[in-house]
């Protein structure tokens, strides 16, 4: 009988955990992103934004109303405030998570300084860092921090850790970053890669283009490819058909909420 071949694996698909390990504890806090070391995922996803006084800190929408006990916008709220916020109190968690249940499970979780998470991960992490806001000073504010922290040191392009690698979706930040820290990789979140975003992101010197999961195809990663340029996804929310898509694509990495579990389906395949 024919023995059925297996195909060969992708060596090197690296799960990025989203916010941290997102689906099992409230994003973007220390609990999240220790968690998904001690799940064995070194590689995490940050959002960093200014606060009204011109603080970075670690927080996904641009106001505070989701993940915090208050409202209003962060870049209208002073750094003060937002060291009193509960970031915690509003995630109950999934029956099937990795983590702790129950509304009081994350009491103590707060939202983060950029400062307080490269000190407290310095030497542990490979950290993708998202210039999330278009605040003009985001890029040399986070530059300083990452600096006085040793980040801008370390491995960089590749998901070694410890290391670092700035991505956002806005060209401009990514052009203010990339003039302050030319050594250090940088990759452009899109939706869609086409031939006018690869022209621009190979002028710009950028290492990386990082589009949509579900919409990435085999020959979009190709082309970036020739171009000299990486690709790894994100938008995998809580779709496993654009983790297998992005996996057998050719993308060398995704981020995605949920990576224990993206890895049990990546070794499946
Ligand atoms: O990996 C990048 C991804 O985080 C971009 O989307 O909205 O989650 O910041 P968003
Ligand atoms: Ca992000």
């Amino acid at each position: 009988m024919p023995s059925k071949k297996k195909k060969s694996k992708q060596p090197d698909f690296t799960l990025i955990a989203h916010r941290g390990a997102s689906y099992d504890a409230p994003e973007n806090t220390f609990e999240a992103f220790d968690l998904a070391l001690a799940l064995g995922f070194d590689n995490f996803e940050t959002d960093v934004q200014l606060t009204s006084d011109g603080r970075a800190v670690l927080v996904h929408d641009d106001t505070l109303d989701r993940t915090t006990d208050t409202t209003g916008l962060v870049a209208e709220t002073g750094i003060a405030k937002i060291k009193s916020l509960n970031a915690g109190l509003w995630f109950e968690g999934p029956d099937d998570g990795a983590g702790v249940r129950g509304t009081m499970a994350y009491a103590e979780a707060f939202v983060p300084t950029l400062d307080e998470f490269l000190e407290r991960y310095a030497g542990n992490a490979h950290v993708h860092l998202e210039l999330k806001s278009t605040q003009p000073d985001l890029a040399a504010t986070s530059m300083k921090s990452l600096k006085q922290w040793g980040w801008l040191d370390q491995h960089t392009g590749d998901s070694v850790a410890p290391g670092l690698t700035i991505s956002s979706f806005h060209f401009e930040q990514l052009e203010r970053s990339i003039a302050l820290m030319p050594n250090i990789a940088h990759g452009w979140l899109l939706q869609k890669i086409d031939k006018a975003s690869l022209k621009a992101a190979t002028d710009l010197g950028l290492s990386g283009i990082y589009p949509n999961a579900s919409k990435v195809t085999k020959k979009q990663i190709d082309d970036a490819n020739k171009a000299g340029l990486v690709v790894r996804t994100w938008g995998i929310a809580d779709s496993k058909p654009a983790l297998r898509r992005a996996y057998r694509s050719g993308a060398v990495g995704t981020t995605v909420d949920w990576p224990s579990k993206a890895r049990v389906i990546i070794e499946s395949l």
